[in-house]
């Protein structure tokens, strides 16, 4: 197998990322995507492969903070950018820029590394579980009636752009923070997202935002979506497509989802990346009329420091496990852990007991930020219950509820 040089780009390679990522995922980066992304990278962490003096292979991360159970936040890598090119595709390039990556990742102290994948086969074999999942959505808001009045002192307001660059960073942020799922948006993100460039709205028009606003004038919630025109036979039929949701409080969600059922000349609201566990079927008269189209895997979580990793978050009830874990990518996860923890506290570290669970490091990573049950993967034989009553006691301590989820693409 040849072996291709793997390090950080220098600043002015940095477009060869862009152009080979492009290359992998068949689009051609404008001018000004090649600016923004320059300008969102962390330069140090964004590796790439180098045949001679092209780029062949691409890897990026971002330093996140992730919020797990508990509402605590832990740092993590958000792994982005992941390509090779077709010419060098399947002669282990993706593999070398892995370990490199996920020994960096190690080094930085970061406990874990998370991403989401273009393709949910490729990334098990690095350690990666599946460790939240995602719904896309849709409704006829013909047929969006509430069963129950909302009784909301407050108002929903539309902005403009301007205006909204200035409230919705705040709101998102201190919701992420009670979020288990969600990371950190930089204001770089923020900048281009508000850009709104064209090469994101697939069709659709530029973003609309309205915030929910308390009696008190305090924004607690938002939407920002797009409509996409559609119009048959002089009938009106405008696609409402949901872009970014931000409402915790009940009466706020209510109120948002009103909004949006609301708007004149629709046909269908749709919405990607929702939790999988969404409150709006519960509210709706007719909840049958609320269809999910796809369910999906989001956040693929990697655990390195297994102790660092656990300790970090908190859990639904009070237990103890001992959890024997294997690492056979990079081996730093191997070993046996036992975790003493609860609503309010947690420690692990390593053990010569007797495990309770034996499991991947890859199936740890699926359990990790609560929204998938221990039980499940021994179902599915991914799981080994080496002590009777260890799954059960690992379903009431890991699972959370709502299920975790992440509103940021990277
Ligand atoms: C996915 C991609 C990065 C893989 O790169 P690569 O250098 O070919 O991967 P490797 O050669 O290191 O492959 C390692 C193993 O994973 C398997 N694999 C990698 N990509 C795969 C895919 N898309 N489908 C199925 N198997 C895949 C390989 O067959 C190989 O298996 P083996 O160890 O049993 O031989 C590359 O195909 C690509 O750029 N695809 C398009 C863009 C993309 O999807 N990027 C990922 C973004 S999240």
């Amino acid at each position: 197998m040849a072996s291709f040089e793997i390090r950080p780009l220098d600043e002015d390679e940095f477009e060869g990322l862009p152009n080979a990522f492009g290359v992998a995922f068949g689009f051609q980066p404008s001018e000004q995507d090649m600016a923004d992304w320059q300008a969102g990278a962390e330069l140090d962490r964004s590796l790439a492969a180098f045949d001679g003096d092209q780029v062949v292979g691409t890897a990026g991360a971002f330093s996140f903070e992730l919020t797990v159970p508990g509402a605590r936040q832990v740092a993590a890598a958000g792994v982005t950018a992941v390509s090779v090119r077709t010419t060098h595709k399947r002669r282990g390039i993706l593999t070398s820029m892995m370990r490199r990556q996920l020994e960096d990742v190690a080094q930085r102290g970061e406990p874990l590394a998370i991403l989401l994948a273009s393709e949910s086969v490729i990334y098990g074999r690095f350690g990666y579980g599946l460790a939240t999942s995602h719904d896309a959505i849709e409704i006829d808001p013909r047929h969006g009636a509430f069963a129950r009045p909302v009784d909301d002192r407050g108002r929903m307001r539309q902005l403009e752009k301007d205006a909204a660059s200035k409230v919705l960073p705040g709101v998102f942020d201190a919701s992420r923070k009670r979020n288990p799922g969600d990371v950190n948006r930089t204001a770089t993100w923020w900048d281009t997202y508000l850009k709104d460039p064209e090469s994101r709205r697939q069709g659709g028009s530029g973003l609309f935002f309205a915030v929910h606003e308390s009696a008190k004038g305090k924004a607690d919630g938002y939407v920002a979506y797009r409509v996409k025109n559609e119009w048959r036979h002089g009938l009106p039929g405008n696609e409402i497509r949901i872009d970014d949701l931000v409402a915790d409080d009940p009466t706020v969600y209510a109120a948002t989802w009103r909004y949006l059922l609301d708007i004149d000349l629709a046909g269908s609201i749709t919405a990607w990346g929702r939790p999988v566990d969404e409150p709006l079927r519960w509210l709706l008269a007719d909840p049958r009329r609320l269809r999910t189209t796809v369910t999906g895997d989001f956040l693929w979580a990697r655990i390195l420091d297994v102790p660092a990793a656990l300790s970090a978050r908190h859990y639904t009830v009070h237990g103890d496990l001992v959890l024997e874990v294997t690492d056979e990518f990079l081996g730093r996860a191997t070993g046996r852990f036992a975790l003493t923890a609860g609503p309010d506290s947690a420690s692990c570290a390593p053990t010569k007991k007797k495990a309770d669970l034996a499991l991947s490091v890859a199936d740890l990573g699926a359990l990790y930020l609560g929204g998938h049950a221990a039980s499940t993967l021994a179902r599915a034989g991914r799981v080994d219950e080496k002590t009777k009553g260890a799954l059960a006691r690992a379903d009431a301590m890991f699972v959370t509820h709502p299920a975790p989820y992440c509103r940021t693409g990277f």
